[in-house]
């Protein structure tokens, strides 16, 4: 045996990362269910590295060092099932496999606890940045024993995308599921961030009146500040492109329908089971269903409505300035409850995220990836048992400077008919965060009325509940 990492499974996550392992100087299995795969990425790129090609799966596992390091790069349910039940049992106590897949927390839970059962480590590890980021340095989150970690680390960090200060982007996240956990809120942020930036867009082009390339140039400026990320900096270059067959802009000649492959929407069906509000993530879910839905579209079209009347000259480059404030704002509130969601998942499973740790990860490699993420880290660094980013002293003075404008923005957004679901749900949740009082007295006023389902009082301890159907009296209900 000479190789020390293994990848089974050569699409082309799995091959970049097989590569990227190999370019750093590791030896490394690759084994394919179609053995032309693996011949393609041998023949390809054999010679940036030592590939060990394995075609079968008993080759695959006799072509390990041990303890044998195998990562499974397959598409994630039935067909991670099928290679787990393949190579488990040619696998010995100790050996360790690793599932880079965008899988779900729930089976990788169940997976790992039944290969711990069999003395196999298993580490559920979110990995992002797309294709060029398994190539050139990912954002790696594993999940799984303390003990496969430090078999993996000293692999995984010389792969992983290293962030400004030199740390490469990879830590253990926790036991189990927390690695995988961590990676599909990742992906509900993502969401949440391509929406905002997005209803931005929308209000930059109705309402100010902008052009593509001027909406382009925009977002390149707010790149250069605190908005300084990997998804402004690429939806300029989408709004700069223009399509070569027609010399229009690209975005104008691409059907307004977003497409999901689902972990944003595990984020929101998770966070609901967890109790979590995550508003901002699930707005940007339900749009793009909304999106997709052209039927629903074409037979509401002629629903009564404002058109956007376009301001121009020096008031539509003031009302530029305040999405931009609009637009940080809503992104704060984002990852807040982002970060909170994960803090609910670490309590339910007991897995002791750190999140500052997870805001470190977030820096380099990653789809989110952004300048922000570092005083995201600092924070949490700063104050371990930060209630909220929002009760962070430099971030609650920022929203507080930015609020006026985000209101604004969204009360111009309502007025003009421009759809904000993003910018407006995110300024309700801060608005309810900060509320001394909520209408929440007369839900329960209600729940009590037609169900006597009880109600806590302001002033006194005690469940109590009003005879609404007698005399109105009110009598104690915790016995
Ligand atoms: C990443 C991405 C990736 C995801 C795509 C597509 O971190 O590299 O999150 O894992 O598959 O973003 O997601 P949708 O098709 O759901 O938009």
């Amino acid at each position: 045996a000479t190789a020390q990492i293994g990848v089974t499974g050569l699409a082309v996550m799995g091959r970049n990362l097989a590569r990227n392992l190999a370019r750093h100087g590791f030896t490394v299995a690759v084994h394919n269910r179609s053995q032309a795969r693996t011949r393609d990425l041998v023949d390809g790129f054999g010679d940036e590295g030592a590939f060990v090609p394995a075609f079968s799966a008993e080759e695959f596992v006799a072509s390990l060092e041990r303890p044998r390091r195998l990562v499974v790069m397959v598409k994630a349910g039935g067909p991670t099932d099928a290679v787990i039940e393949e190579f488990a049992p040619l696998l010995e106590e100790g050996d360790i496999i690793v599932d880079g897949g965008n899988a779900h927390f729930l089976d990788t839970r169940r997976r790992e606890a039944d290969l711990r059962g069999r003395g196999i480590h298993f580490v559920g590890a979110g990995v992002s940045g797309g294709e060029e980021g398994a190539l050139h340095g990912p954002s790696i989150m594993p999940g799984g024993s303390a003990e496969s970690y430090r078999s993996l680390a000293p692999l995984l960090e010389r792969i992983a995308a290293r962030a400004p200060d030199g740390t490469a982007c990879v830590s253990h996240v926790g036991p189990d599921g927390a690695g995988h956990f961590v990676k599909m809120v990742h992906n509900g942020i993502e969401y949440a961030d391509m929406q905002l930036i997005a209803e931005a867009y929308q209000l930059l082009r109705s309402v100010a009146g902008f052009e593509p390339e001027r909406i382009a140039q925009t977002f390149r400026s707010w790149n250069t500040g605190r908005l300084d990320s990997y998804l402004i900096e690429i939806t300029a270059e989408v709004l700069a492109h223009r399509d070569a067959a027609t010399g229009k802009p690209f975005v104008d000649v691409v059907q307004d329908r977003a497409e999901q492959k689902g972990t944003g929407r595990w984020t929101v069906q998770t966070a609901l089971d967890l109790g979590v509000p995550v508003p901002g993530i699930a707005e940007a879910v339900f749009a793009r269903s909304l999106s997709g839905d052209p039927e629903l579209r074409e037979a509401s079209r002629a629903l009564p409505g404002p058109q956007p009347e376009p301001l121009s000259g020096e008031e539509a480059d003031r009302f530029a300035d305040r999405v931009e404030q609009a637009l940080y704002a809503s992104k704060l509130v984002s990852y807040t409850q982002g970060f909170l969601q994960i803090a609910a998942g670490s309590t339910e499973y007991d897995w002791g995220v750190d999140p500052g740790a997870v805001a470190a990860l977030w820096r380099a490699g990653c789809i989110i990836r952004a300048a922000f993420l570092d005083r995201v880290r600092d924070a949490y660094a700063a104050r371990p048992d930060l209630p909220s980013l929002l009760s962070d002293d430099t971030f609650a003075a920022e929203i507080g400077r930015a609020q006026g404008d985000w209101r604004s923005v969204v009360a111009t957004a309502a007025v003009q008919g421009v759809p904000t679901p993003g910018f407006s749900a995110a300024l309700a949740y801060y608005d309810a965060l900060r509320a001394e009082r909520l209408p929440a007295a007369l839900v329960q006023g209600q729940r009590d009325f037609f169900g006597a389902h009880t109600y806590r009082r302001a002033d006194r301890d005690g469940v109590f509940h009003t005879l609404w159907a007698g005399d109105r009296s009110e009598e104690r209900a915790d016995g």
